[in-house]
């Protein structure tokens, strides 16, 4: 009876080899569970051969059948151009894309779609990226073609891996190494937890933000490692409850809330918090940066930083509201971003420059509710310890070093 099922459902997927599958009919509704081996699909994982299709063939197979779902990447290198990963797949409860082995980016630009990323998971519920594997975007080759730093409208290279309108997923124990441009991003996803994620590559790499997070909601990450060129994680517009917890983060520009107020299409950000983390020989520690001349009004609200420590920091509390990644950026008109409910709380450990605490708030809208509880901050390098403020009435408690702005 079984085999003969069995045979049904790989007729009705039209697929040769489906390892292990095996199909339950129970209350007249077909159920099956499987694992569907990259390798079964022609994946040669020689880290030359392109596997492009192969895993795009495992996709669909997996994303067609049902039940608990697995599709197995066995240890090995997989070269990969740009590939899409599409649901939504309709009769599959979850799907655990088991990754034991190294998935290789192509360096070649022309391949990647404008504002495509390299591997993309879209419409996917019940995703869960796991197995020690490492998403590999070989991104030393390109940056020498990242103008981004300096030119405002330069041609964004691709995201190593994206999350797009995604539900309940799960990445956990993977590697990001070497991204392009950013290392992970999400977009419009709900419901998302990370851990023990290590992100990696050299702090001079252009653009390399760790995990860059936009229109989502509800958001956990975790006991994560991050070390690259840019922001450990930037918490972008139109996010709320997003909890980020037990990072170390260096190098790179710390942990950030925005940049935010640059385009007129964003939404508020609230809900954030952050809390239990390391930075080490970061540019930045924790952050909330908005530009000036902000074509829409938006709001940034309920943010708390809670329990972190400051290892030979540069500046390891900001607000800037005049952010300007250029040389020279137009700061006609205060930014229309409006910030309350800040908390800075249990922060310490050592500096590299005097600005230990950066208050930099609008003009145009100072900022609301912002409280500093128990800071330490000592500057190790020349120059004392000092906070810096501009529009911003600070809440102060406990013990306060460097002192409050007069
Ligand atoms: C079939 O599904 C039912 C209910 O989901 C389960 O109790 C049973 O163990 C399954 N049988 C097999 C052979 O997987
Ligand atoms: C502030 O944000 C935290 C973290 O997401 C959340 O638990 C809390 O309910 C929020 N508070 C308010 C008043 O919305």
């Amino acid at each position: 009876m079984r085999l003969v099922l069995l045979y049904l459902c790989i007729i009705c997927h039209g697929m040769a080899t489906v390892d292990g599958a095996r199909t339950n009919v129970s209350g007249g509704k077909p159920k099956s569970s499987g694992t569907f081996n990259v390798k079964e699909y022609g994946a040669r994982g020689n880290g030359r051969s392109d596997d492009t299709k192969a895993f795009l063939a495992a996709w669909d197979a997996a994303c067609k059948s049902s039940g608990q779902v697995k599709i197995l990447i066995p240890s090995g290198t997989y070269f990969l151009n740009p590939i899409e990963f599409n649901g939504p797949c309709r009769d599959v409860q979850s799907l655990k894309f088991q990754m034991q082995g190294t998935l290789r980016a192509t360096t070649d630009l022309r391949k990647y779609g404008n504002g495509k990323g390299w591997v993309e998971f879209r419409h996917v519920d019940g995703l869960t990226v796991t197995g020690g594997g490492t998403f590999d975007g070989q991104g030393a080759v390109s940056w020498p073609f990242n103008k981004c730093p300096k030119d405002k409208n330069c041609k964004v290279l691709p995201t190593s891996v994206k999350f797009v309108n995604t539900k309940d997923t799960v990445v956990r124990g993977i590697t990001s190494l070497n991204s392009k441009f950013f290392h992970m991003a999400l977009l419009g996803c709900h419901n998302f937890k990370g851990s023990g994620i290590t992100i990696s590559a050299p702090g001079t790499s252009p653009n390399t933000d760790g995990i860059h997070l936009e229109g989502s909601t509800g958001v956990t990450i975790s006991g994560s490692k991050v070390a690259t060129g840019d922001d450990c994680i930037s918490i972008g517009q139109g996010n709320s409850l997003v909890t980020i917890s037990g990072i170390t983060c260096g190098p790179g520009h710390g942990i950030s809330v925005g940049s935010l107020g640059r385009y007129n299409d964003e939404e508020d950000v609230k809900n954030v918090i952050v809390k239990d983390s390391t930075f080490q020989g970061t540019t930045n520690g924790v952050r909330i940066k908005t530009w000036a001349n902000s074509p829409a009004i938006t709001k940034v609200q309920n943010m708390t930083f809670d329990n972190l420590v400051m290892k030979n920091v540069d500046y390891p509390i900001v607000i800037d509201q005049t952010y300007c990644p250029f040389a020279k950026c137009d700061n006609s008109r205060a930014s229309r971003v409006k910030l309350s409910d800040i908390h800075f709380k249990n922060i310490r450990g050592t500096t590299k420059r005097p600005e230990a605490v950066i208050l930099r708030c609008s003009k145009g809208t100072p900022c609301q509710k912002l409280s500093l509880h128990n800071i330490n901050l000592k500057n190790i390098g020349f120059g004392g310890t000092l906070s810096t403020c501009l529009n911003a009435k600070a809440e102060y408690s406990g013990n306060i070093f460097p002192p409050p702005c007069q």
